[in-house]
């Protein structure tokens, strides 16, 4: 559903400008004037079908000047991008329903849901529809943006984002000067005029935030983010480029699905200190297995996010180290019991697996299933479901090695 706001306010407008009737506007939606009175009042919302029924009957016969409504459309609002789309090692997309699941059947009375090592927010999304409150964490600047933007509180002027989603995709990005993403990525992890377009609009978002609210600035950022993803010359993570010339390809930002939730916190924090500050009913926990750091696997985005353009270091072009996990290293079992014993909550679910396959012994998780099973034992009774691989990695057998495991826990 589109929300009422200014779209409605803009029909009003133009109707009344261009002495339209009501009559012409209830033809075009196929809705009677009664509702069509509520929807201008703001009590009703206008689904995306509507308006791309109004923009496509007006655009046909003329009567209207829906400019403003072509622009939204034209940047994809009624098809917006979700927020599983993206690629993330170790994200939850495909077995959050087998997750959720098991926490409906294993839980009694419960209300409120803390995503502790929230990653790509795909739990959480999924949590905000079951739970009356959610809290939702994860140490990194990019992940904490696109929470804002797909999650948090405030509201976004449609016309005023479209609008600029607009002006972005009618630049010429092979016209555009060379800047910091280009000067660093270009030619390596992006196509080099890309690179240049990402830089300029980055920087254009930043010269607009007095102007915009918290949430218009991350979802533009975020939306930034997403869409770049696809054109990325790796195979997912920025450890490493493909070493190949890429092919250039024109970038038309679309649209994010970006939702407001009056049910959601979230929190930009180590896990394990957070921890002893939040009480919820259920505590979700995924936290990184081995010793990739997800800070170093996403460094692109995270220097996207921040924007301070520093130094650059090595092949990879990472900035000086920040955010890494003790869970990727040996200090892991330690802190996963730390974290276990500072949960304040009634039921604790944790996802286990070796899904990231290499011949390094850098690569071998850190913490034991033995070890986990321990911890968690000294906490309460837990019973520990296996999922199929064939479930989630679409039956192909270069997995077969792949446990996913799912560890819930009745904390006495
Ligand atoms: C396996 S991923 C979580 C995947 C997530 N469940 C999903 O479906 O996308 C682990 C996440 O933990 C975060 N992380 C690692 N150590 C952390 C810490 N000490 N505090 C907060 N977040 C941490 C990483 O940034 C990463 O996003």
């Amino acid at each position: 559903m589109i929300a009422t706001g200014h779209i409605l306010r803009l029909i009003e407008d133009k109707r009344e400008k261009q002495h339209i009737s009501l009559q012409t506007i209830s033809d075009c939606l196929g809705m009677d004037i009664s509702r069509l009175n509520d929807i201008e009042s703001g009590k009703y919302s206008i689904t995306n079908e509507q308006l791309s029924k109004l923009i496509d009957v007006c655009n046909t016969d003329k009567k209207l000047d829906i400019s403003g409504f072509d622009t939204i459309k034209k940047t994809g609002w009624d098809n917006p991008i979700s927020l599983e789309s993206r690629r993330y090692i170790g994200s939850k997309a495909k077995l959050v329903g087998w997750i959720m699941n098991i926490i409906n059947s294993e839980t009694r009375d419960v209300h409120s849901f803390f995503d502790v090592f929230a990653g790509t927010g795909v739990v959480t999304k999924v949590a905000l529809d079951y739970f009356d409150s959610v809290v939702t964490n994860d140490f990194l600047y990019s992940n904490n943006v696109i929470y804002k933007a797909f999650f948090g509180k405030g509201s976004i002027d449609k016309t005023k984002i479209a609008n600029i989603l607009d002006k972005y995709n009618a630049i010429d990005e092979k016209s555009l000067k060379d800047n910091y993403f280009s000067i660093n990525f270009g030619g390596k992890y992006f196509q080099y005029d890309l690179a240049k377009k990402v830089g300029y609009i980055r920087e254009d978002i930043e010269n607009k935030k007095p102007y915009l609210s918290k949430k218009e600035y991350c979802t533009l950022i975020a939306t930034l983010i997403y869409n770049i993803d696809r054109f990325a010359n790796t195979v997912g993570h920025f450890d490493a480029y493909i070493k190949k010339t890429i092919e250039y390809k024109p970038l038309r930002l679309r649209m994010i699905e970006a939702k407001s939730y009056d049910n959601v916190d979230i929190f930009q924090e180590d896990a394990n200190a957070l921890a002893k500050n939040i009480k919820t009913d259920v505590a979700y926990i995924d936290p990184p297995y081995n010793s990739r750091q997800y800070s170093r696997f996403y460094h692109i985005y995270e220097t996207l996010t921040k924007w301070d353009k520093p130094p650059l270091y090595g092949v990879a072009l990472k900035p000086e180290a920040e955010n890494m996990s003790k869970y990727c290293t040996t200090r892991a079992a330690a802190a996963f019991e730390d974290l276990i014993k500072n949960l304040n909550a009634r039921y604790i679910a944790v996802s286990y697996n070796n899904t990231y396959h290499s011949k390094s012994s850098s690569s071998q998780n850190k913490i034991t299933l033995e070890q986990l099973k321990h911890i968690l034992d000294k906490y309460g009774k837990t019973h520990i479901y296996e999922c199929s691989h064939k479930f989630f990695n679409t039956g192909k057998t270069d997995f077969n090695d792949h446990k996913e495991l799912l560890f819930i826990t009745n904390v006495r």
